[in-house]
């Protein structure tokens, strides 16, 4: 079934000079980038977009981290968007990730369960949440490309 995604590569992979081996990945795994924006985010939108992680002991690191600088949003779309995503980035913390998805984009370019370099969505409502709240309730960006 097609579907879209989510996906940003966080402050750490655009520093890191990641973003090229990442899109690189995303296109030899069949997805198309419908649509993709480099935006800032502010404390406000970045603590909006992780409300589901409020009350968690991480979550002032987590807003101070994905305000740290740009981040780049990306909607993908492919047979399967949602779950083939979150297998090629991943788990959650790259540290493990380095030792048991070596291949995964986390291991390639994350440092730890915090800066793991890249997000997806972990379910379609998910997804459609993610992309509205960048792409309809955030409409412009520091640089804006439509495909
Ligand atoms: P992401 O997949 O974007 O969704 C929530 C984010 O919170 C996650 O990636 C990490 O950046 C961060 N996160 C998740 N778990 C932890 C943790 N245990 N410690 C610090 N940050 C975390």
């Amino acid at each position: 079934q097609i579907e879209r995604t989510l996906a940003i590569i966080k402050p750490d992979g655009l520093f890191g000079n990641h973003t090229d081996a990442v899109k690189k990945i995303i296109l030899e795994s069949g997805f198309r980038i419908l649509k993709e924006k480099i935006v800032q985010l502010d404390q406000e939108s970045a603590a909006s977009f992780y409300a589901e992680h409020s009350a968690r002991s991480f979550f002032h690191s987590l807003v101070q981290y994905m305000t740290s600088g740009p981040v780049l949003v990306m909607v993908l779309e492919r047979d399967d968007a949602v779950s083939g995503w979150r297998t090629l980035i991943g788990p959650t913390d790259a540290i493990k990730a380095k030792i048991t998805h070596p291949q995964s984009i986390r291991a390639m370019c994350g440092t730890d369960a915090e800066k793991n370099c890249v997000h997806g969505s972990d379910s379609s409502q998910s997804a459609q949440r993610e992309i509205s709240f960048f792409f309809d309730s955030m409409p412009s960006g520091l640089q804006d490309i439509e495909h």
